[in-house]
């Protein structure tokens, strides 16, 4: 076995006690945990130290998720943030993480407008951000636009259900696929499976039906407020460890805060500038 084969166990310890021991995440290892019953994590990072934490923890996927735009440039949704903003948090992600597959989400405009539109978008996430593989919204309309990509050798994570960066066209964040309109989403998620997607990120749709989607698709379905009948889950990193505060709005039914980083980043703070102001810091041992 050559001593960079995909499948030789981990050497550095990376991956954690439950993640599977590969040196690198690839899409083939998604589908053979999906075939094996295995559950998919991913988390959104957008610097170095959660990349490198993450990894470490043996978080299969990081996603560049558009969602810097709330989390890290400060706008109220994901459309406005650019390509040449996410672009260099995808690159830091990526230089920062050994094991897992890092994907890098195409923002709002640089991919709707044609296959090729699209292709040269992705080509930069691959080039300059050293992204694994891309990201992007739609279901049946952009089936054209991933094969274009699958064909020029990108790897494809569709994204259906609830997409924020149509948050106007479907009236807000509300649940996408109940009742008829689960018809839709099942279409959707056939059509980006048939064009090649890897995987697939499904978004605020019931339970029931993301789980029938998951049962019926050979690709890997990640769900995000879609139950526990998905194959994998992700969740916004910020929402998921809790650095968010009162001020930053309601967190969505769909999320769990595995951590209170804002309280201890807050009373880390708090006690620097007491100690500072006290002249307690710095001390003898801090100084030269
Ligand atoms: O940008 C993002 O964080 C996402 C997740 C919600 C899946 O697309």
């Amino acid at each position: 076995m050559s001593s960079t084969s995909a499948e030789e166990p981990a050497p550095y310890g990376g991956g954690g006690p439950t993640a599977p021991a590969v040196r690198k995440v690839r899409t083939h290892h998604l589908r053979q945990m999906k075939e094996r019953g295995e559950k998919v994590t991913m988390l959104t990072s957008y610097d170095m130290y959660t990349a490198r934490i993450f990894d470490e923890a043996g978080i299969d996927v990081l996603l560049v998720g558009d969602s810097a735009s709330n989390n890290v440039f400060g706008n109220d949704t994901s459309l406005p943030v650019t390509v040449d903003e996410l672009l260099p948090l995808t690159r830091a992600v990526a230089r920062s993480t050994t094991r897992a597959m890092v994907l890098g989400d195409l923002p709002f405009g640089s991919y709707q407008a044609s296959p090729e539109q699209a292709y040269l978008t992705a080509v930069r996430f691959m080039k300059e951000g050293l992204a694994h593989a891309v990201k992007l919204e739609g279901g049946v309309e952009m089936a054209p636009t991933i094969k274009k990509l699958v064909d020029g050798g990108i790897p494809v994570c569709a994204h259906i259900g609830f997409t924020p960066q149509s948050e106007h066209a479907l009236g807000g964040y509300r649940v996408q696929g109940r009742g008829t309109a689960a018809d839709r989403v099942v279409e959707d998620a056939r059509a980006v499976a048939e064009a090649g997607a890897f995987a697939v990120v499904m978004e605020m749709v019931p339970g029931d039906v993301a789980a029938r989607i998951s049962a019926e698709l050979d690709i890997v379905t990640i769900g995000i407020g879609a139950g526990s009948g998905c194959d994998g889950q992700v969740l916004v990193w910020t929402d998921a460890m809790g650095i968010r505060g009162p001020q930053d709005g309601r967190l969505p039914r769909f999320v769990k805060a595995f951590a209170d980083v804002r309280t201890q980043l807050l009373e880390g703070a708090r006690q620097y500038a007491a100690e500072v102001r006290s002249g307690e810091f710095p001390g003898a041992e801090h100084t030269f």
